[in-house]
């Protein structure tokens, strides 16, 4: 067995080596992003612009793989100022061309437009169709889609929340058609957007109901906790930080034990002391049954 020494960039090989090897091992090293897939973004807002930055930002999308489009220019334009490689057309069609995947990212009333336009140039034996728009499950996303021939593409339904923007999404992922190998590439993808979980289509809502509504409940937390602050006498801008480091510290303490959090709030509440007296005027007050409540009624269309 012949045993040769390379250099690539500042590593040292030694091991046998086929050429081939030696040119993967390169362009690994060079060029840590490999060419897995090719997304296009059709809206490029809140959303759509959060996940083509996450996406820029990440690991595994070559920034030159990923395209976006959008009618009006300004936000295309910031795009490409802060990622000059990405790929941005205000021709849904021109994005959508070389792309692997196509996720769409406009508000609910503009889907079937954007569909009609995309549809006659998609190839579904090669390209999938991705949807983040809110409320659009994969039987009316599939009746959109369908061509004369019946054919479907692979489908996916993609739902993020608002954290997305700084990669600390919660975010669904429901699909059709697909195999388990892109079932688990989209995980990753997203995985370095926050946190991602492949989920039955039936259980989106409920999800969402945690996830996406949720962010709005966690911050009507937040601002509760902050009025109760200031009428104790803490200025609203302390008891913010006061309050978001007090959450930090909970979602730390539940990540390193594993625990329910019952057994946490055991840990601190010392019998006859302050805390169970709070948590006891708090329950008076239906805190728990808000939640739920709250959480059922954003289930309900
Ligand atoms: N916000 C959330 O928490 C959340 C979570 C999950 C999913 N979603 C879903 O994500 C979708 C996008 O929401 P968003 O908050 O990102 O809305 P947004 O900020 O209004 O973004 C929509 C984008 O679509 C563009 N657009 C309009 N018509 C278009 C067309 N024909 N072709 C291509 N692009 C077009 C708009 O461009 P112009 O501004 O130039 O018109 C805009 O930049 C919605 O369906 C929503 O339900 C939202």
């Amino acid at each position: 067995m012949k045993i040769s020494l390379y250099k690539v960039n500042d590593f040292f090989f030694t091991m046998p080596i086929s050429p081939k090897l030696l040119i993967f091992v390169e362009d690994l090293l060079i060029n840590p992003k490999r060419k897995i897939m090719k997304i296009a973004i059709i809206g490029a807002g809140n959303m759509g612009g959060a996940v083509a930055r996450g996406l820029a930002k990440g690991s595994l999308i070559q920034t030159s793989d990923i395209y976006v489009s959008n009618p009006s220019t300004p936000k295309l334009e910031a795009l490409k100022t802060e990622f000059p490689e990405i790929n941005t057309s205000t021709d849904n069609c021109e994005a959508a061309r070389e792309a692997d995947m196509i996720i769409l990212a406009v508000k609910p009333w503009k889907v079937v437009e954007v569909l009609e336009e995309l549809k006659p140039q998609l190839d579904y034996s090669r390209q999938a169709v991705a949807s983040m728009v809110g409320g659009l499950g994969i039987a009316q996303l599939s009746e959109w889609l369908v061509k004369g021939d019946g054919i479907l593409p692979a489908t996916y339904i993609i739902i993020p929340n608002t954290a997305i923007a700084t990669l600390s999404s919660m975010t669904f992922i429901s699909s059709a058609r697909s195999t388990a190998e892109r079932d688990n590439l989209l995980l990753s993808i997203f995985n370095e957007l926050g946190k991602a979980m492949l989920i039955d289509e039936s259980a989106m809502p409920a999800a969402t109901s945690l996830a996406s509504c949720g962010i709005a409940y966690a911050m009507r937390y937040i601002r509760a906790a902050m009025e109760g602050g200031v009428e104790l006498g803490i200025r609203a801008n302390d008891a913010k930080h006061i309050v978001m480091q007090t959450l930090r510290g909970a979602v730390d303490v539940l990540a390193a034990s594993d625990a329910h959090p019952e057994a946490e709030i055991d840990r601190v509440t010392t019998p006859g002391g302050l805390t169970i007296k709070g948590l006891n005027a708090m329950e008076a007050a239906g805190f728990t049954h808000s939640v739920i409540e709250g959480l059922r009624a954003s289930t309900k269309r």
